[in-house]
């Protein structure tokens, strides 16, 4: 075994006739400018060397690696180019061997992909995941991939984003042999030594041909993606130009094929989704940064209590049984109590019916269940989240309960939506253990828990929260105590500005279609239909007496709660749901409501073009999310974005709220706003945030440095 020289991100190392070239650059051997050098410069300087017969490309750490810099995106590119390096890896005159363990993603895989051979150890996650970053494949992969599992395989896994097992990438063709070994560095020698013993050579992916022999077919993979793509990507840029890239792959010779690709990448990289989706990808990562919690230290959870078996607690469990956690759910009495069981068996029924679980993961995880209908059950609870239906004097008698039974340094959680933390955590004796963990329906599925901090909650009872998170596989974001915290908080107030429009003349098929347009999967209405209408009525008539009467309010749908029309599960809201259909029809006779609520309220009805309504949305909702901001409710924009993307729909390669507003400008939103507040100054007065923002010439990503 003989030293080379080391180079810093990646090293070489000669072990006997064997170079082994490790990416070492923490913490995930991103292809930083520096790595794409140094990986170019190790395998140059072996075809040199007489002592190399072979070259094995290995990851330090827990990862091959996780792809291009993302960084580094947007900035001014810095040679050598990655095309360049997996082009140069494929030329070796020497046979190269990618070992592949923990992530081997995007960048990461087209440098496997260039080279001659791949193993892969057990855990790898192997993916081309540029997709959901707005991308695709710009290093060879769109081309060399179908080469090797052919055109259908790799555009799903393209499109999709998915990551494949060891097993499924063995199976799919993209790997040569599993390791048995589960060091990197002896798996990558062992296979090179054997590859020397049979005197293997080069064998390069873009000679590879038999996975697309079949031309006919592959273009027909390849029209029906298109197809797939124009009806599903809904506005997305990256997915219509996979496509186009594995045509080329089966169309044109190999090296054009490269160009054709890198054409078709460099537009994408251009692309404002692009930024959108790498913006939300590092958002995602910033929320659980936060300042003041670096020394503070989780308390212990292994076991959770849970109070309410409804819609919500059942969720809750189920996520918190999902990660290996036991549960006691607590209920009045032993009807409720069944009622809960049996709906987390239900979700539990699902997946095995669907084979997302198999039996004995039902069973294992149903086991880590149990009930009971005495607060004493919770005694040994080292967190109880409390989800009783949302009224605050509900709550405090609950939390009076907690507060007698919980044992000493147990974090007690609400999952309230809108109440104050602080008012129930006062019902304790202990207010620095107590938390608002607000989940979003349905738990066991939605990403996002806002993380209610109080005003006497402790560090580490916070701390605790976004470790509890973690486990459960959440995105938590930091949220100040206020009437609806960041989520429903903005969500009131766009709502707002959404009836106002109806009530002027919009129809609300108009607003949802609008709003779709922009990108979200549903319009307000039609989710107000699949939430129920009743939980806004009671929110509003809570909220009645101290409603500010110089505020316009807006009733149209109070009538339709007040005939009962709740939305889906009552077969009528805003729009008619025929023998219990999921997709709405619009509905004339809601229409006659509308009109009749504007007769009411005075106004003559106006035509609004699907911009205006979108510029009126966004602007409610950038001008809120704003105010929530500048009074500490949030702790920085990106978190904003991430409540809105994660939580409400809004569509994920605008970036969210913010960055959008960043993107357009925020002159041109505060010109909105003081044009808007021409007929209502009451609602639309520009919040002196955005104000300061943009008079100083700033954006809000100013502010996510700062934070
Ligand atoms: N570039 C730069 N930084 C990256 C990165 C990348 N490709 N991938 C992860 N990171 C950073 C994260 O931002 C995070 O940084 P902080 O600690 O400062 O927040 C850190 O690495 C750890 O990441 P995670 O918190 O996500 O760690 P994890 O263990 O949960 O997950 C992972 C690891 C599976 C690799 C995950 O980070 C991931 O999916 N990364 C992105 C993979 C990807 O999309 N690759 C394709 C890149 S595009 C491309 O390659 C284009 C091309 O064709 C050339």
């Amino acid at each position: 075994m003989t030293d080379r020289a080391s180079t810093g991100a990646a090293r070489a190392r000669r072990y006997e006739d064997i170079l082994v070239v490790t990416i070492d650059h923490p913490p995930v051997n991103a292809l930083s400018a520096a790595v794409r050098a140094d990986l170019a410069a190790a395998v140059r300087d072996a075809q040199a060397d007489p002592q190399v017969r072979a070259i094995v490309l290995a990851g330090a750490g827990r990862n091959f690696i996780a792809g291009a810099d993302i960084r580094e995106f947007g900035k001014p590119p810095q040679p050598p180019a990655l095309p360049d390096v997996c082009n140069q890896i494929e030329a070796s005159a020497k046979p190269v061997v990618a070992v592949l363990h923990g992530a081997a993603l995007g960048g990461g895989l087209e440098v496997a992909l260039a080279a001659h051979y791949r193993i892969a150890l057990p855990g790898a996650r192997l993916g081309l995941p540029e997709v959901t970053l707005g991308l695709l494949p710009g290093a060879g992969g769109t081309q060399r991939a179908p080469r090797l599992m052919g055109a259908p395989a790799a555009l799903d896994l393209m499109l999709s984003g998915k990551h494949l097992s060891a097993d499924e990438a063995l199976k799919a063709g993209l790997v040569d042999a599993l390791a048995g070994e589960s060091d990197a560095l002896d798996a990558g020698l062992a296979y090179a030594r054997q590859l020397l013993a049979m005197r293997a050579g080069p064998r390069r992916t873009r000679d590879a041909g038999a996975a697309l022999a079949d031309r006919p077919a592959a273009l027909a993979a390849v029209d029906a993606a298109a197809d797939r793509v124009a009806k599903t990507a809904r506005g997305l840029f990256s997915p219509a130009r996979i496509v186009e890239a594995v045509r080329a792959a089966i169309e044109l010779p190999f090296d054009e094929g490269l160009r054709a690709e890198r054409a078709l990448f460099l537009q994408c990289l251009d692309s404002p989704q692009r930024a959108g989706l790498v913006h939300a990808f590092f958002a995602e990562r910033e929320t659980s940064k936060i300042p003041g919690l670096e020394q503070a230290r989780p308390r212990r959870v292994e076991r959770v209590g849970i109070v309410g078996g409804g819609t919500m607690g059942a969720g809750i469990a189920v996520s918190v049984l999902d990660a290996g956690l036991p549960v006691v759910m607590v209920e009045q009495d032993d009807a409720a109590l069944e009622r809960g069981r049996a709906r987390v068996a239900q979700v539990y029924d699902l997946l095995a019916g669907k084979g997302r679980i198999s039996a004995d993961e039902r069973a294992a995880r149903l086991a880590r269940f149990t009930g009971a209908t005495g607060y004493d059950a919770l005694a040994d609870a080292d967190l109880i989240v409390e989800a009783v239906y949302e009224d605050m004097d509900a709550k405090l008698a609950v939390f009076a309960q907690l507060d007698r039974v919980a044992k000493p340094g147990a974090v007690l959680a609400t999952n309230t939506s809108y109440l104050d933390v602080d008012r129930i955590a006062a019902a304790t004796r202990g207010p620095a253990d107590v938390l608002g963990l607000h989940f979003f329906s349905p738990a066991n599925v939605m990403k996002l828990l806002e993380v209610v901090v109080g005003s006497h909650t402790a560090p580490d009872t916070a701390a605790t929260g976004f470790e509890f998170a973690r486990r459960l596989r959440k995105i938590p974001v930091r949220a100040g105590v206020c009437d609806g915290f960041i989520g429903n908080r903005i969500l009131a107030t766009y709502r707002q500005a959404a009836d106002m429009m109806m009530e002027d003349g919009a129809s609300p098929y108009d607003i949802d279609a609008a709003v779709r347009a922009f990108g979200y999967p549903m319009g307000p209405y039609q989710m107000m239909d699949l939430a129920g209408g009743d939980i806004g009525w009671a929110t509003r008539k809570r909220r009645a007496p101290t409603r500010d009467p110089a505020l316009r309010y807006v009733q149209i749908a109070d009538r339709l709660c007040e005939r009962g029309w709740f939305g889906q599960k009552t077969g009528r809201g805003y729009y008619l749901y025929p023998d219990g259909a999921r997709q709405g029809q619009p509905d004339p006779e809601v229409l006659a409501i509308v009109d009749a609520e504007r007769a009411r309220a005075g106004v003559s009805p106006r035509a609004f073009t699907q911009e205006e309504i979108q510029r009126r949305y966004l602007a409610a909702m950038i001008n809120e999310a704003a105010n929530v901001l500048r009074e500490g409710v949030a702790l920085r924009p990106s978190d904003i974005d991430v409540v809105a993307v994660s939580g409400y729909g809004f569509p994920r390669h605008r970036g969210g709220p913010l960055h959008y507003a960043d993107s357009v400008g925020l002159p041109g939103i505060l010109a909105d706003l003081r044009e808007y507040a021409k007929e209502d100054p009451a609602f639309w007065s520009p919040s002196p945030l955005l104000v300061e923002l943009a008079d100083a010439g700033r954006d809000f990503a100013s502010l996510n440095r700062a934070a």
